[in-house]
């Protein structure tokens, strides 16, 4: 189990992204608030390198990554009910139906997020696949561990307290719709 007052020097909030990328957006987080700690998890090699880069010019100190399967680090490194907020942007989207299963955003996955954040924590999700939204709106309604308190479909003109993401401009350049919601954590 991670320690995070060890692993980040201090004690702030914890927003953990999970398949941050190419880490774009996550720096652009992790700099405009100093207050909180980011914790990234990304299994693509290229991505995590590019992150490190970006953090590096960036300067910041609350930033950490793990290279490693998001499932597998919520099940055995983050200790229950130790984060502040959760953000999925842009998901693999597993396309074909015969995937469907392979897509990260299931109802048990949604009841492994709940159980990890705090008491007033946040999930935050935002896809561009239409399919996926319908996927992800059925499971939401299906789940009793979230209540969705925003959810917004736009052309990447209205991003719900995030910053635009590198797949959220190409799924733009391809004509699609963006979708986001908030959702916390039932009481
Ligand atoms: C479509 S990309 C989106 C990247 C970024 N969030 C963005 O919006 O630009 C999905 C990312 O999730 C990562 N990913 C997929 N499954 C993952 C998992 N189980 N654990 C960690 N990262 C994962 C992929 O490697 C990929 O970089």
């Amino acid at each position: 189990m991670l320690d995070f007052e060890a692993l980040f020097e201090r004690r702030a909030p914890v927003v953990l992204e999970i398949g941050f990328g190419n880490g774009e957006t996550l720096v652009q987080q992790a700099a405009e608030n100093p207050d909180l700690d980011y914790l990234g998890i990304e299994v693509h090699e290229p991505g995590l390198g590019h992150c490190l880069i970006a953090a590096r010019d960036a300067g910041i100190s609350n930033l950490r990554l793990i290279a490693a399967d998001a499932v597998d680090v919520l099940l055995q490194q983050l200790p229950p009910a130790s984060l502040r907020r959760i953000n999925i942007y842009f998901p693999d989207p597993w396309p074909k139906k015969r995937h469907h299963k392979r897509r990260i955003l299931q109802l048990p996955f949604l009841d492994l997020c709940a159980d990890r954040l705090e008491a007033s924590g946040s999930l935050h999700i935002a896809t561009d696949w239409a399919n996926y939204a319908e996927h992800i709106e059925e499971i939401l309604a299906a789940s009793d561990r979230f209540v969705c308190s925003s959810r917004r479909e736009h052309d990447g003109d209205h991003p719900l307290d995030r910053p635009v993401t590198k797949f959220e401009r190409r799924g733009l350049r391809k004509g699609h719709r963006i979708w986001d919601w908030r959702c916390d954590k039932a009481v």
